[in-house]
Parts: C-alpha cells; structure tokens; sequence
C-alpha cells in the first residue's frame, strides 16, 4: 500500500509517498528520471543495507554511486566535492538524476549537489530516517554547515519526489528513532492540537514502530510541511513556523560540538525552552508546558538544556543562527499548544531567564 501526497508549486509539484518496500519499485521512480544517467548518493552505513534495493529497481540506467562518510561532521563543502569530482569523472550531463539515500545529512548534501551541478539537475529523496521522512526530504532546503555555523552555505532546489520507505526504519536505532519523533510533535505544536492529543496516545506505538501508526504520524508531518512550504517556499513568512525550537536548538547542537547532540535532541530541549519562554510571557500556561514536556519525554528526548552552555555562550550561539542574521532575533513561541507565532517582541529579561537555566515560577 503506498499513501501519496502531493507538494503543490505549479510545475515543480512533486509527489510523497509513504509505504513499505516502496525503494524496489521502479514504477516510482520512472516518471521522474529523464535521461539515462544515475548518480546515486549515500554513506557508509545505509549502502549496505539498502543500495542493493535501489540498484535493482533502477538497473535500466547507467548507475554511478559515491559512498560518503557518516556524520554530520561530514556534512562539508569538502565531503560535497567528493559528488562533483564523480560526476564529472563520469561526465554526467544536464539530463542526470541524483538519487540521495539516507538521513538527512545524506538528502541535503546531495540536493545541494543537484542544486549547483550544472547550475541544478533533478534529484530524487529517499530518506531513510524519521526525521529525513518527516522533516529534511521535503520542502527543498539543501546545503552544508560552515565551521561558523549549521546550514549556512545552501540553495532552495525542491526533489523530483520523494520516497519514503518505512521498511527502511527497521534498521535505525532507538535515538534516532525519537529524534525523529522530535520533529513529529513539532507540527502538533505549531499548528494542530489534536495531532499532539493523538501524539499523547499513541507515543508508545510509534515507540514500538507499530506500521500504521507510523504511516499515519508521517502522513501527517508532510501533509502539515508540504502545506506550509506551497505557502511559503522561500520563508518569506509562513515557513518559519518550522523553526519552532531550532534557533535554541541549533545553538546546543553547535555548543555541544556538531554530532554529540542529534538535531532532533536539540530540537527537542529547543522545544521545551521555547515553551518556558512563552509561559513566562504568560501566553501559555505552566500546565502546558508540563505537557509538553511529558511528551518529549516520553519519546525518550531530553528537555533540559546542558548546563555547560552558559547564558552568554547561548546568546552567541543565537546570534551566529541564520534566522537572527538579518534584522535582530526573531524566535518562534507558543499562543497555545497547536499555535505557534512568529515573534521578535519577545521580552529579552524573560529569555535571559530561559537561557539562565532559571527554574519557572509556580504562578508566573
Ligand atoms: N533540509 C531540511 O529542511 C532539514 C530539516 C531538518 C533537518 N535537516 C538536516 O538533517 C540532518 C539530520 O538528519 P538525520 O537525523 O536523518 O541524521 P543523519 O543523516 O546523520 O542520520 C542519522 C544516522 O542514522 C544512520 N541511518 C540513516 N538511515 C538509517 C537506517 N535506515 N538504518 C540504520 N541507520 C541509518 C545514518 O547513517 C546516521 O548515522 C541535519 O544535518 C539537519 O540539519 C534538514
Ligand atoms: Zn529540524
């Protein structure tokens, strides 16, 4: 059974699909490949568990494959070369087709190789993580981090399609499994309650990687993307909704040194803040945030930032962020759980507080 979403942006629309065994079919991927040459992209852990599969089903093109090492620390314009020098080593043309098999590390490395070979060529998605099936294979964002700073060297270039395989999710560890689920309850938070309600009672199947649970908590996060990203493609608005918990979250994964963190972890514990934040406000109440709380960790995230982050470091770290670069900082905060709000009215002694690891108030 395959469950399909459609991305809308005029000719660049693309289909989701959501299933099991859905990287053996080459019916899904035909009407999207247009010439005869292949470039498929992955790392040195998920080749061998699945590159056979997307071999086979792809075995009438001319298949190349480069082989990257794992990690988010890999996730450098050095690593990106290493797709350019065999692309071109096999003088693939204009017509050619990147195929990323992966995590998101994977999927954004290889859409920003898509994005700039060539001034763009096409390129297919099939996340092989929660969180790249969720989050990262969809809506087009692509780049690498910079020593300054993650994600900071990048282009918008939107998949051909994008497959994603939960069979695929046997294979993948318990944490990274929940940093996934991460950026699951991020779309209850930003804009649907009863998606987090339905988060709260059916966290111990998604724990146990129950098929239709899966299939649903994924439907549900693309269908809640792929509507903000038609909306808003270039975060113009909108889009920056998504960075709920990222700007905090960003900053802990830089802090803590790129990989020691997952992102979802920092997501998570940016979540969490984000929701302290807007309690002390008093937009949200402090029964909220228990909450939310619960339910991170209940899927095994942490909620508490790292002491070894002071205030300050945190406030640098922010700074660096892309989303405070242009015009002060701007952070994403809660009206209620299901409405998130843009917000750079925020009370700066109120995040000092946050940043502070200064416990809440009872009665804030
Ligand atoms: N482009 C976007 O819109 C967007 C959104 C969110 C996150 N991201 C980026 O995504 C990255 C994080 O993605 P991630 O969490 O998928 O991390 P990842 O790509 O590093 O994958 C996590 C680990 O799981 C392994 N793995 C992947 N699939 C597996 C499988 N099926 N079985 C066993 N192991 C498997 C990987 O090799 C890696 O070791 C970050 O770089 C983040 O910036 C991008
Ligand atoms: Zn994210």
């Amino acid at each position: 059974m395959v469950n399909t979403l459609q991305l809308e942006l005029g000719e660049r629309s693309y289909p989701i699909h959501i299933g099991a065994g859905l990287i053996s079919r080459p019916d899904l991927y035909q009407p999207h490949i247009r010439g005869r040459q292949v470039m498929l992209v992955s790392n040195e852990t998920v080749a061998p568990l699945y590159l056979h599969s997307v071999r086979e089903a792809l075995s009438g093109y001319r298949l190349e494959q480069v082989i990257l090492p794992d990690g988010e620390e890999y996730k450098t314009l050095e690593t990106l070369n290493r797709i350019f020098d065999a692309l071109l080593q096999n003088r693939f043309n204009r017509n050619c087709c990147l195929v990323a098999l992966g995590g998101g590390v994977i999927g954004d490395i290889t859409g920003f190789a898509a994005a700039s070979y060539q001034r763009g060529v096409d390129f297919i998605q099939l996340p092989t993580t929660l969180l790249a099936q969720v989050d990262s294979s969809v809506g087009g964002k692509t780049g690498v981090n910079h020593a300054l700073g993650k994600n900071m060297i990048g282009a918008f270039h939107q998949p051909r399609c994008v497959l994603a395989d939960i069979s695929t999710l046997d294979t993948l560890d318990n944490r990274q499994l929940s940093a996934g689920i991460a950026e699951v309850i991020k779309y209850g938070l930003i804009e649907d309650a009863e998606f987090f309600t339905w988060l709260e009672r059916t966290m111990p199947r998604l724990l146990t990687r129950d098929t239709q649970a899966l299939v649903h908590a994924i439907e549900r996060s693309c269908r809640c993307k792929a509507d903000i990203v038609a909306a808003d493609e270039f975060e113009s608005g909108k889009r920056a909704l998504l960075n709920l918990g990222h700007t905090f979250g960003h900053a802990i994964e830089t802090g803590m040194g790129y990989g020691n963190w997952l992102h979802g972890e920092g997501v998570a514990t940016g979540m969490a803040m984000a929701a302290d934040l807007s309690a002390r406000h008093g937009w949200i109440s402090r029964a909220d945030v228990e909450r939310i709380r619960k339910l991170l960790a209940q899927a095994q995230l942490p909620v508490d930032p790292p002491t070894d982050i002071s205030r300050d470091r945190f406030l640098e770290l922010m700074a660096v962020d892309k989303k405070a670069m242009d015009g002060g900082l701007r952070l994403i905060l809660l009206e209620a759980i299901g409405h998130a709000k843009i917000c750079s009215d925020f009370d700066t002694a109120l995040l000092h507080q946050t940043l502070g690891h200064e416990l809440l108030p009872t009665n804030p």
